[in-house]
């Protein structure tokens, strides 16, 4: 079956063209000048659209066990809700938890996703614990299992965390194996520290949670993950959930030193406020209880993550997806921020809230494009069978609608959650028709996509790797 989507301007990183788009099977086969194509295909009218490669979610957490609970979205309610919002590839973490060996954890990803996804899907590997074993296994991923970034964590003691030691050994080795090491660059010892005494002063509301995290801890953990990659012979880096100013910094410096140094951000920390939604009245805080936290709107973190995107000192946004419904998971830490599941969920909405910086004159089309899609797929090893338009690659679409408006609501959304971090909000754009390897998965508000049509992608190595 083929499929012309014609009449629209097709975005990439390299800007906007008027262009029609032919696709054969689940291949993107052909573009051409307006009114060109062979007639015949199936036609989608995209006038007055944007055509661009379907997003490219490279951070989202399905299933996470977090914090005596699991993250609400399934790989089916989660890779949904992203598909009608523009998403058409996830790259979820599968998790090797302290005590647990990684094969182990990722087969139970693999029972997680498998024949439940709506959209392809990929995994990153959360290693737990580094030791000879775990760094066997990395290996093998990264030789067989298509898995080429591991994420390590500074914080958490006792959950997720790794020494500088353990960093320092998993980085040499994936400086030998080609794989991209993923940073949670926050000093978690120190944290745990002001979290004990700030409980012990009594103060245990949810804004505490983000005091508690100060910017310095990201800052100084950025900073020495980025000299201990430097030791592990300039092993590439990428810090993800970049919230703060400092921590910008420290990326900024590496990238000017030439180093081979990558960080995210995710759209809360463009948007919301310590302040404004961390700090909201009694326990109506914990929505917004993520890690790392949101920060003052009295500093200037929010104008500079933009900056960031724009000089590609941030090269990606990515959601960090992991959703706590209100009612019964954030409520575990009633009387104790410290017991709050960390985490917000808007894979559904990532690809419009990022449209807004297009609107407010801040990101190029191009750039959003890049950002969202482009950079992601050559970040993790996706491109070119994902975030781009171009012959051979997969035909993983969107036309977005400039003119449309997108409000969002719990009453609306489809992500598994009894509340939205975006409550009421109203911006410009809207996704219109999503097609995922040439299928219409979502067209003009309506759903026509199931679970188990997504498939499990392995991924090459690193783009960027030096
Ligand atoms: O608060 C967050 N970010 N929860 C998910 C786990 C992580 O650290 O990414
Ligand atoms: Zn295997
Ligand atoms: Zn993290
Ligand atoms: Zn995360």
């Amino acid at each position: 079956m083929s499929t012309l989507i014609k009449g629209g301007t097709v975005v990439g990183p390299a800007g906007a063209v008027p262009a029609d788009v032919l696709i054969d099977g689940e291949i993107i086969v052909a573009l051409f000048a307006p009114g060109t194509a062979p007639e015949g295909p199936e036609i989608i009218d995209a006038t007055g659209k944007y055509v661009i490669p379907g997003g490219v979610d490279a951070h989202t957490h399905m299933e996470l066990p977090f914090g005596g609970t699991f993250a609400s979205d399934t790989f089916d309610t989660g890779t949904r809700a992203a598909a009608i919002g523009g998403t058409t590839t996830i790259v979820d973490f599968a998790v090797q938890r302290t005590g647990e060996v990684v094969p182990d954890g990722l087969a139970a990803w693999h029972g997680k996703a498998d024949g439940n996804c709506h959209i392809d899907y990929a995994f990153h590997m959360i290693l737990g614990g580094v030791d000879d074993e775990s760094l066997k296994a990395m290996d093998h991923l990264v030789g067989s299992e298509g898995i080429t970034s591991f994420k390590l964590f500074m914080a958490y003691p006792g959950v997720f965390y790794s020494d500088d030691g353990q960093i320092l050994r998993a980085m040499q080795r994936a400086r030998e194996n080609g794989a991209l090491i993923m940073m949670h660059a926050e000093n978690g010892p120190a944290i745990d520290v002001l979290v004990k005494q700030a409980l012990e002063r009594g103060e245990t509301d949810p804004i505490h949670h983000g005091l508690t995290r100060p910017q310095e801890l990201e800052a100084e953990a950025t900073s020495r993950a980025i000299w201990l990659a430097a030791v592990a012979a300039d092993c590439p880096l990428y810090i993800v959930h970049l919230s703060a100013s400092k921590a910008l910094e420290q990326v900024r410096h590496a990238r000017d030193l030439g180093r081979n140094v990558f960080a995210e951000t995710c759209p809360q920390y463009l948007y919301l406020t310590l302040e404004d939604q961390l700090g909201a009245p009694g326990f109506e805080g914990a929505k917004w209880v993520c890690s790392t936290p949101l920060r003052s709107k009295h500093e200037t973190h929010r104008a500079d993550l933009w900056q960031g995107l724009r000089t590609n000192d941030l090269s990606v946004v990515s959601t960090d997806h992991c959703p706590f419904c209100f009612k019964d998971q954030k409520e575990l830490g009633l009387g104790d921020f410290s017991k709050i599941p960390n985490g917000i969920g808007s894979v559904e909405h990532r690809v419009d809230l990022l449209y807004q910086g297009v609107v407010d004159g801040k990101l190029s089309l191009g750039r959003w494009v890049e950002t969202i899609a482009t950079t992601p797929a050559r970040m993790f090893g996706l491109y070119p069978r994902k975030g781009v338009i171009q012959p051979g690659s997969d035909a993983d679409v969107v036309v977005y609608d400039p003119h449309g408006r997108t409000r969002i609501s719990v009453e609306t959304h489809h992500m598994n959650m009894d509340h939205s971090a975006w409550e009421g909000w109203e911006i410009a754009g809207r996704v219109d028709t999503v097609l995922s390897r040439g299928e219409v998965i979502s067209a003009g508000g309506e759903y026509t996509g199931r679970a188990g049509r997504g498939r499990y992608v392995k991924r090459g190595l690193s783009d960027y790797l030096l």
